[in-house]
């Protein structure tokens, strides 16, 4: 894109981490601002936030997992703003658990629900306006670079995540082909210091009292691996290098933001492993 100055960009997961930051960037970019979550407080404050610095902002409660939620969103949009420019399908929780213990698929699906369904659906509801008001746009996919490895203990995560690294490639192909005014990113950092470790305050009242159960009666491997993996999220870059990515893949139209060099060699290694016919081993390192 060559402008954002008085486009209009929509960031689901907006009240905290990486959304919000998108929120301040594209905001400092002139960008009306539309702003989703399912934490209703939180969004309070982030919109307050943003419009006291003087950014044009709407905001609505939306729960991703709900397609007729994103369509409200879609259809606030439009009516105050018009056209949207950037769309950044950015809600997502941590969690899941391993495959060997599936006894929760209850947990599992609330993971895919957000982390996958919640970007199929932002699709589903923008992308037909997106196309056919025909000024140049993006969107942007929030994956991780567990779209592009796996990790022991991470399952429901990877899936939803290797699925939105597939959703975005098949779009950004699509696109190029039928409507190349619309851009397409996928993101994929490792670490960033945001609140996703306590993605379980977004748990819904049933959901939460079973995790505590299952915390309660974890195992020492278990909770070691729970705390190691905050302590990599606290660890993580700040979310201001995530949203110059972002911006910068938005201007140039880049595909793949790979926020972190140092998991660049995990992805070579993974594909090497693919074609050399290797099977998978144990990578979990600070850069996955
Ligand atoms: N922080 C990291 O290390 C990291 C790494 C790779 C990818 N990501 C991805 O970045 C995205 C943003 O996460 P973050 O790290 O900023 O975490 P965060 O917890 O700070 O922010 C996530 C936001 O999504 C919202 N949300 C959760 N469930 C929702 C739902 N059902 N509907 C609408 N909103 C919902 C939360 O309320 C929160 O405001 C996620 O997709 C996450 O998977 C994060």
């Amino acid at each position: 894109m060559d402008s954002l100055n008085g486009r209009t960009a929509v960031i689901t997961g907006a009240a905290s981490g990486i959304g919000l930051e998108l929120a301040h960037r594209f905001g400092r970019e002139g960008m009306n601002l539309v702003l989703a979550d399912v934490e209703a407080p939180a969004l309070d404050t982030a919109s307050a936030a943003l419009s006291d610095a003087g950014y044009p902002v709407e905001s609505m409660v939306v729960d991703v997992r709900e397609l007729e939620a994103i369509q409200a969103l879609e259809a606030l949009a439009r009516e105050r703003f018009t056209n949207v420019h950037v769309l950044c399908n950015n809600a997502g929780v941590g969690g899941g658990g391993s495959v060997a213990d599936l006894d929760n698929l209850e947990l599992w699906k609330w993971v895919i629900d957000i982390d996958l369904w919640g970007v199929i659906y932002g699709c589903k509801a923008f992308l037909p306006a997106m196309i056919e008001h025909g000024e140049p746009c993006h969107v942007v996919n929030t994956a991780s670079m567990a779209g592009l490895g796996s990790t022991p203990g991470m399952g429901a995560y990877s899936v939803a995540k290797y699925g939105v690294v597939a959703l975005s490639e098949t779009l950004s192909m699509e696109m190029s082909q039928d409507a190349p005014q619309v851009g397409v990113s996928v993101l994929c950092p490792a670490f960033v210091r945001t609140a996703i470790a306590d993605s379980g305050r977004n748990l819904p009242d049933d959901l939460k009292t079973q995790v505590e159960e299952r915390m309660a009666n974890a195992s020492p491997e278990q909770a070691a691996m729970s705390d190691f993996i905050s302590a990599l999220v606290e660890g993580g870059i700040s979310t201001e290098i995530v949203a110059d990515a972002v911006h910068d893949a938005v201007m140039n139209n880049n595909f793949w933001i790979l926020t972190h060099d140092d998991s660049r060699p995990h992805v070579l290694g993974r594909a090497k492993s693919i074609v050399e016919g290797i099977n998978p081993k144990i990578g979990f390192a600070s850069n996955n």
